[in-house]
């Protein structure tokens, strides 16, 4: 059998091996979620081993005429008007938004550098799967909500020099709101302030199944036989849970929550629950609370708290927290669903914690280690009982109980 090929060597050995590797995973790849993550971020790799600092550089700024393009095209809904099937041209959009079309045609031409819609003949344009993203409801709120987020992180030097440090850690004084001209309003009154923003917001919430994955940790369905034996306990109350998507979700893992034995409870503030209707939130009953009382739901088999304590510095956590271990029987479960900070910052690891991270510095909130969850959940009088990871990235269901 002939030798296998000596390993690489010299300037390039590093690129070359993970190109390699990059190839062997591409050949592997079975079209799962986990794997795509994975291989995107080793594209990202060979990619960071390849360019200078001044082609990062550019790079980025690439990227960021091409979304400032695509906001002026979702802004003016010239996306929107282009026809989901075939071809158009500026002239004919402009003449529906009444924008200067040379304007239109300079945004669509760098659009189509990066992929997102295609030029099918000289100052033709069509959408693509990736334009039609920017059209489409759910994704363009997240995108546009991504905008506002811009605005305010242009202005966080400003918001530093007119500050005290202490003022990042006030509800009523998040850069968020400072950057809107809303100080005095929390995040939350501030989203709620605008109903374009509130709609956006909660779009958005409903997106990102990618990133942030609400399935494949906590292994619902093991829960059958506890709310069978016990059924006039709620089965899950999603406090906070914004669309009820989540419950929707571990709705259709569990049958409709045993066969519709397990009682299903959306609890969040009053506009969001009034702009539900029925068919989002099927067999679910809904609850209008605010976190920051002693929560009303007594002795639940399961109170789920997603995306919620990455909104809040520990403090409030703590409170947030000690109004649900308020309600919590010897058997309930707390299950936070949350990403878990590394403890060490390493290239190559998943960065949706933290983009999103630097997000939560707006609106007065952080992402956490391991041990600091450990800490607030201690001074909530609870206890960490398991940790339930996603397959890729940080995203984790954290298992709890009152403290034994
Ligand atoms: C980041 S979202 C998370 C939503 C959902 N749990 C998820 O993971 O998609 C935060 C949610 O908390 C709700 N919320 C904010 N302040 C609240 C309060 N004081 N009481 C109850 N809900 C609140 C918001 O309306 C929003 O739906």
């Amino acid at each position: 059998m002939a030798a296998p090929p000596p390993p690489p060597s010299g300037p390039n050995q590093e690129l070359i091996k993970a190109a390699k590797e990059f190839a062997a995973a591409a050949e592997r790849f079975d079209g799962s979620q986990n794997e795509q993550m994975r291989l995107l971020k080793e594209a990202d790799t060979l990619r960071y081993l390849l360019e200078s600092p001044f082609d990062r550089m550019m790079k980025q700024w690439e990227g960021t005429t091409v979304i400032s393009a695509l906001h002026l095209l979702v802004e003016t809904g010239a996306l929107e008007k282009m026809p989901k099937e075939g071809s158009v041209t500026p002239k004919e959009i402009a003449a529906l938004i009444n924008i200067e079309e040379s304007a239109i045609a300079r945004a669509l031409r760098l659009c189509v550098m990066e992929g997102i819609a295609v030029e099918t003949a000289p100052s033709t344009f069509a959408h693509n799967t990736k334009s039609l993203a920017y059209a489409s409801p759910g994704s363009r709120e997240f995108f546009r909500i991504c905008m506002e987020q811009l605005k305010a992180f242009l202005k966080l030097p400003d918001y530093f020099k007119s500050h005290t440090r202490e003022d990042l850690f006030n509800l009523k004084k998040s850069p968020f709101a400072w950057a809107f001209d809303l100080e005095g309003l929390t995040y939350y009154e501030a989203i709620s302030h605008n109903p374009d923003r509130f709609n956006m917001f909660n779009m958005t919430m409903t997106q990102l199944e990618n990133q942030v994955p609400i399935l494949g940790m906590f292994p619902w369905p093991t829960l059958k036989a506890e709310v069978e034996a016990e059924p006039e306990r709620a089965f899950i109350v999603d406090i906070a849970g914004n669309r009820g998507h989540c419950l929707v979700a571990i709705g259709k893992e569990t049958e409709n929550g045993f066969g519709g034995k397990g009682k299903l409870i959306l609890q969040d503030r009053p506009d969001v629950i009034a702009s539900l209707t029925p068919e989002d939130i099927p067999n679910i009953e809904t609850m209008v609370i605010d976190f920051f009382e002693p929560q009303p739901v007594k002795n639940a088999h399961v109170y789920f708290l997603r995306r919620i304590l990455h909104d809040f510095y520990e403090p409030v956590c703590i409170t947030i927290l000690r109004n649900i271990a308020s309600a919590m029987g010897p058997t309930s479960r707390l299950i936070i669903a949350d990403m878990i900070l590394p403890d060490k910052t390493e290239l190559g690891g998943d960065m949706t914690i933290y983009w999103m991270d630097f997000s939560m510095m707006m609106l007065n909130g952080k992402e956490k280690t391991k041990g600091e969850f450990e800490e607030i959940l201690g001074e909530a009088g609870l206890e960490l009982v398991k940790i339930w990871p996603f397959g890729f990235g940080a995203q984790a269901n954290i298992e709890c109980r009152l403290k034994r």
